[in-house]
């Protein structure tokens, strides 16, 4: 048969094309991006943030889905705003994110180079998350300063009487501040053994006010991260202000950590280590390295940058879960009730509530659940990035996007809670579902590698100090003030608290 030129032609030319859409076709569904919102040349999604960017945020998912782009600025982000995507995320990609956005204000003083949140995915990361979770942070450690947590709590419960005291009738106190107090204090005994938070402590009151500093800077809203070439002029000066603030904190903290170097080395083969408790910084001066390419020890600066990072991670995120707790609690009388009456029941009359005790208080667990679900205090966890190029759910996603883990949305996600925006503590009595990482609807804490280290802590800590609140006052709000009229709106910050504190009036509870 005779071969024709002209129908072999078209026919390979028709091939060649099929070949050519069918791979552009490929690569057109390889790059589909996530849905995203209009943005505006230069600002991009500025304007769709707000004041509340975590709300706002998750209000997209109405239009877009539950994985949106934004352009911030010039910087690329993904929001993850519902439980199924979140799964999806821990499940299947938790390592192509497992890196952080590293902002201006956190590379003062190297901050960055020495934070365990912070740090690259690497051994420096893996030596100290280890040192946490299997030194610091484990229940053995834990348990030891039971008795310096009660005492905490116990000063607290104090200033929050004398203060009741000292307000006029039908005001109430400011009840997020003491547990701030006690917070900081709390930590710095787990740390260092010291009270901080005292006012006959000049450096310990100088610390804590420089701390309370280095959280506003470092949660507000950054140009400079927005758009880094503009980085070198500071437009809000925040750089410079964290800058100060930041060189003090690390002045005051190193001072400790070289005091309790010259007392170890004055006090070696004296010391009998079973004689005093073992606080952090004992920990972290008594690493040695042993696997390859571990650090032989922590470096002086290292510890001192992770001191500061415990107070910076603990005391904010606990003041305001418990704020949002009693604030809930003030709306649902009935709910407050039933709490009452359940560590009446479990403790008696006289007895004061302790950290044993939590395991058979599961409304009082409810409610702390039921309250980070409402109210996670890092609504967008720690922003992470994309380590490389990856497919997720079937967008493209390219390297260094910034990820934003929606917590908040999610644990209001309609496919995963019955009633999502109520406050319901019962929904999780008889339930197994926890903060720990494995309920990917219910990630006040994060999930997956870079999850927070101080879940034991906080869990203990959130009980003890709700429960005591509620055992030792009845609570009342403001003379003026009716519960339906409460301000439910939040701010953000490093952790996003209420924007009208809570002022609530203590009636001391008389015991038999
Ligand atoms: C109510 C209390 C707390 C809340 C809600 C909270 C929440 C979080 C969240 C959302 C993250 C980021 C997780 C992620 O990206 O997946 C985180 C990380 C972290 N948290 Fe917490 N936290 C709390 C208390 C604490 C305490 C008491 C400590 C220390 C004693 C602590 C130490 C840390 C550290 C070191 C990280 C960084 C972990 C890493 O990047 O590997 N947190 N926390």
């Amino acid at each position: 048969m005779e071969f024709n030129w002209t129908l072999g032609l078209v026919s390979f030319i028709t091939l060649f094309s099929i070949i050519l859409i069918g791979r552009k076709k490929r690569a057109t569904v390889a790059k589909r991006q996530p849905p995203a919102p209009p943005g505006w040349p230069v600002f991009g999604n500025l304007f769709n943030l707000g004041a509340m960017p975590h709300r706002t945020v998750a209000g997209l998912a109405t239009d877009y889905g539950p994985i949106v782009r934004l352009k911030l600025g010039s910087v690329n982000t993904v929001a993850i705003l519902s439980a199924k995507a979140a799964t999806e995320l821990f499940k299947n990609h938790d390592l192509t994110f497992v890196e952080r956005t590293i902002t201006e204000t956190s590379k003062s003083h190297d901050y960055d180079k020495s934070s365990l949140a912070l740090a690259p995915y690497g051994m420096y990361w893996r030596v100290l998350r280890k040192i946490c979770t299997v030194e610091m942070l484990v229940a053995k450690r834990i348990n030891e300063s039971t008795a310096v947590r009660r005492q905490c709590v116990d000063n607290m419960l104090d200033w929050i009487e004398i203060e009741a005291n000292s307000v006029s009738i039908g005001n109430g106190v400011h009840v997020a501040k003491f547990v701030f107090l006690a917070s900081f204090n709390l930590l710095g005994n787990l740390m260092l053994s010291r009270n901080l938070a005292n006012p006959d402590s000049k450096l310990g009151s100088e610390f804590f006010t420089l701390m309370l500093g280095l959280m506003e800077w470092g949660g507000h809203p950054n140009i400079s991260d927005l758009y880094p070439w503009l980085k070198r002029f500071d437009l809000q000066g925040l750089r410079r202000k964290m800058d100060r603030g930041m060189g003090r904190a690390i002045e005051i903290a190193s001072g400790w950590v070289k005091e309790r170097v010259e007392k170890r080395s004055k006090e070696a083969g004296q010391r009998d280590d079973d004689e005093r408790r073992k606080d952090f910084l004992d920990v972290l001066l008594d690493y040695e390295g042993t696997g390859k390419d571990e650090p032989e020890k922590m470096s002086e600066r290292d510890i001192t940058i992770f001191i500061l990072e415990i107070f910076l991670a603990g005391s904010e995120t606990t003041s305001s879960t418990i704020e949002w707790a009693l604030t809930e609690l003030l709306r649902s009388p009935d709910k407050m009730v039933r709490a009452k009456d359940e560590l009446e029941k479990v403790l008696g009359p006289n007895q004061k509530l302790d950290e044993s005790s939590t395991d058979n208080l599961p409304y009082l667990q409810a409610i702390i659940k039921e309250t980070l679900r409402l109210h996670a205090p890092i609504p967008f966890l720690i922003p992470r990035k994309a380590l490389h190029d990856t497919d997720f759910m079937g967008y493209h996603i390219p390297k260094d996007t910034q990820l934003f883990v929606n917590a908040w949305a999610i644990g209001r996600d309609p496919e995963c809670w019955e009633n999502p925006n109520s406050f319901e503590p019962e929904r999780f009595l008889g339930s197994k579902i926890d903060f720990k990482g494995q309920h990917f609807g219910l990630i006040p804490f994060g999930a997956g590698r870079r999850m927070c280290v101080g879940v034991p802590l906080a869990q203990r800590v959130l009980h003890l100090v709700l429960g005591s609140l509620l055992r030792e006052f009845d609570w009342e709000l403001e003379s003026h003030m009716k519960a339906e009229k409460l301000d439910m709106r939040d701010k953000m910050g490093i952790v996003v608290r209420k924007l009208e504190p809570l002022k609530a009036i203590p009636k001391k509870v008389t015991k038999c």
